[in-house]
């Protein structure tokens, strides 16, 4: 299988990446990935060696490239996580994200099927797959307590970034239903753990906490979110990529809703006994700010389709995954300081060649 994963430097698709490397080593892995400033090769860099690794710098903005790579490699399947991936990025720039996750994706779906159709491959494109990795934002804000996000709730994105996601999803199926590309997706609820980049909340806070600065919480810290440590997500992609059923949709969630200032008075505590604080310490930092605009109430994941069918399970709870990740953070001190500075992009250039 010659597997092609977008992405693959980014927070979610390096732990994907890494589960594949390993696990299939008979696989041909390639990640492709534009090392925008949320990808980082150090995230990798356990595996880079591995000889079912390859690593491409290429843009999903670039068509022509895609078509190229694509004819060379001839490539089996497709997890396409690339994406620019953050809300607040997504309300001053939107185009970015419209570039990125819609025009990117469709040109990866271009890509795909006309490749493989010049390889013989069509009308059914057996053996091929199109794996599309999205998010729960797409269905946007739950209000009513009781109510959870199923495979059959209507999409209703609030954020330039679930916006673009949401078209994308769609153009997705769109391909399926229209040329018979092979294709399936999931939805995920919010990620954390090792290489989340600290502009997201969790590991901005772990960064705050420790070197003392605002922990800023948007509007009351009541918003809830629905939390799953990425390498459970790694291994529901996994299960989704082999077992999943042709033009269907998986949603991934923890079963785990935490208010946001919950997560951070449990991070201060976790934080406070880790650097040998009284306790208390790190919660004077709580700063309440502006809220975010548009800012969804509620995120929650019914699961149960992919842990019925697929039986794929979240294995860590969720104090157990934040005290990990609070390790990690704690060890990699220099994984943090290159991405706050900045010198991790400049260390990797002229390490890879530009295609
Ligand atoms: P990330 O921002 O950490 O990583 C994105 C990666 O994509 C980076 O390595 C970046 O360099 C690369 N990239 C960006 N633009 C590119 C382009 N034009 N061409 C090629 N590569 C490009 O994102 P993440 O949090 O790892 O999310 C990965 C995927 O999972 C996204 O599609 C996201 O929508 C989805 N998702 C994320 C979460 C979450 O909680 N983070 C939850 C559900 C779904
Ligand atoms: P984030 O990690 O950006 O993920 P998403 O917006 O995709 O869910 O934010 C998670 C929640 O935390 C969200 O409700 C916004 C909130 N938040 C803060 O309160 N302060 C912050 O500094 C950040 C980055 C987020």
């Amino acid at each position: 299988m010659k597997l092609l994963i977008t992405g693959g430097a980014g927070f979610i698709g390096s732990h994907v990446v890494r589960l594949f490397v390993t696990k299939y080593p008979e696989y041909q892995i390639y990640n492709l990935d534009a090392l925008t400033y949320a990808g980082n090769l150090a995230n990798l860099s356990d595996i880079e060696k591995a000889p079912n690794y390859t690593f491409i710098k290429g843009d999903i903005t670039d068509a022509k490239f895609l078509v190229d790579m694509f004819t060379e490699l001839s490539f089996d399947g497709v997890i396409h996580l690339a994406a620019e991936s953050h809300v607040d990025r997504s309300i001053t720039d939107p185009m970015s994200f419209v570039m990125t996750n819609v025009v990117g994706t469709v040109n990866l779906l271009n890509a795909a099927k006309d490749s493989w159709a010049a390889e013989g491959m069509a009308p059914n494109f057996e053996g091929k797959r199109f794996y599309h990795v999205s998010t729960d934002e797409v269905f946007g804000s739950l209000h009513n307590p009781e109510d959870f996000f199923t495979e059959e709730t209507a999409y209703d994105p609030q954020s330039p970034y679930s916006a673009s996601k949401a078209a994308s999803d769609h153009f997705v199926r769109a391909y399926g239903n229209t040329y018979k590309l092979p294709v399936v997706l999931s939805n995920c609820s919010n990620n954390y753990g090792p290489n989340h980049f600290p502009e997201k909340l969790i590991p901005l806070m772990i960064h705050n906490i420790q070197t003392n600065k605002p922990l800023p919480i948007y509007g009351k810290g009541e918003n809830v979110r629905d939390w799953l440590f990425v390498v459970d997500h790694a291994r529901a992609i996994d299960a989704v990529f082999h077992k999943g059923k042709q033009g269907e949709t998986y949603n991934i969630g923890g079963f785990n809703e935490w208010k946001n200032i919950d997560i951070v008075n449990l991070l201060c505590q976790i934080m406070d006994r880790k650097l040998g604080r009284p306790e208390g310490t790190s919660a004077q930092l709580i700063t309440y700010v502006t809220d975010r605009a548009g800012h969804d109430l509620r995120y929650a994941i019914d699961a149960h389709k992919i842990m019925n069918n697929l039986g794929w399970q979240p294995s860590l709870q969720f104090e157990e995954g934040l005290e990990k990740t609070v390790d990690w953070f704690l060890t990699n001190q220099d994984w943090l300081n290159n991405v706050t500075s900045g010198a991790y992009q400049r260390y990797y250039q002229g390490m890879y060649t530009d295609r």
